[in-house]
């Protein structure tokens, strides 16, 4: 049997980018520009680049710039561009709301990961899917989607993208996996363990920046959103989604990213860290932004 392609893409967007106020306070994290063009932004081209056709995102009050950003351009931006004979960015501009098709959720539930899928669960239907976080980048070669994607091909499972993790901090941030090896760097996993410290951690491999998924996690998350509901615990897709179906023997890959690096854009110094690295890699102004910093140096 042929596999179903993967088409769709979901961005959970609804956050509220504590971690950023009080700039977050009307402005949704995802809109934070690197250099030029918004978080968000970057995350949707990376999909494209990877095959996905149509983009649900996931969002809440206040974020209402996301859906105008992937919009038509106003026909006043496009004459103002046009007359000052600013044509490139004219084309630049037009091109966003041409990547994808876009449709828009808004969030309701419990506090957690697994509730923009509930709320998206018709819209997805029975394929295979991508499941992505808005402040996660990961520029990787090949793009990280298409990585995750080449290897569902190969395999037929669930896919999470990981990195290795060192430090006690980052043990206590991620979920981390367990599992036998398939090859060098392809793990079947045995286990995902939401935040488990360095101490009962299974390994080094850090589940980061969302998931390829199949369409079977719909029935397990539904039907933890009854146990969640009315608790305190968060609802965590990983502790209530990803670990049941491995026990239940589903297939499930964790894939270490090649040539990648993670930045945690949700995060203040790790977003200054991505705007310098971002701009040093932009023609126009990397001299410049490089020559700056180095009259910072004493
Ligand atoms: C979520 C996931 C966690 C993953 C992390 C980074 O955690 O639950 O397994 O490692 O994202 O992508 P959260 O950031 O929601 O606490």
């Amino acid at each position: 049997m042929t596999k179903q392609p993967v088409r769709k893409a979901v961005i959970a967007a609804a956050g509220f980018g504590t971690r950023f106020l009080p700039q977050t306070k009307a402005m949704p994290k995802e809109m934070l520009p690197l250099v030029d063009k918004p978080i968000i932004q970057y995350i949707v081209e990376e999909l494209v680049v990877a095959g996905i056709e149509d983009i649900v995102i996931v969002t809440g009050y206040h974020k209402r710039s996301i859906e105008d950003h992937f919009d038509h351009m106003s026909a006043d931006l496009r004459v103002n561009l046009r007359q000052g004979n600013k044509l490139e960015l004219l084309e630049e501009t037009k091109k966003i709301s041409e990547m994808a098709n876009f449709a828009y959720v808004r969030q309701k539930g419990p506090y957690g990961s697994a509730t923009p899928l509930i709320n998206v669960a018709h819209l997805i239907g029975d394929e295979p899917f991508i499941y992505t976080y808005a402040d996660d980048l990961v520029p990787s070669s090949p793009n990280r989607f298409k990585q995750m994607i080449d290897l569902y091909e190969e395999l037929d499972g669930v896919i999470l993208p990981c990195i290795e993790v060192s430090s006690e901090e980052e043990f206590k941030r991620y979920g981390i996996v367990e599992g036998s090896p398939v090859r060098d760097g392809v793990l079947k996993m045995s286990r995902l363990i939401e935040k488990p410290g360095k101490a009962n951690a299974p390994s080094s491999l850090a589940s980061i920046g969302g998931y390829l998924l199949t369409p079977d996690v719909f029935e397990y998350i539904e039907k933890a959103s009854a146990e969640v509901a009315g608790t305190d615990n968060e609802f965590y897709l990983t502790t209530y989604g990803l670990d049941p179906m491995i026990q239940d023997g589903k297939n499930m890959y964790a894939c270490a990213l090649q040539n990648s690096k993670y930045y945690d854009t949700g995060n203040k110094l790790e977003y200054i860290k991505t705007v310098i690295d971002f701009a040093l890699e932009r023609d126009d102004i990397k001299q410049e932004v490089l020559d700056y910093l180095l009259t910072k140096i004493k």
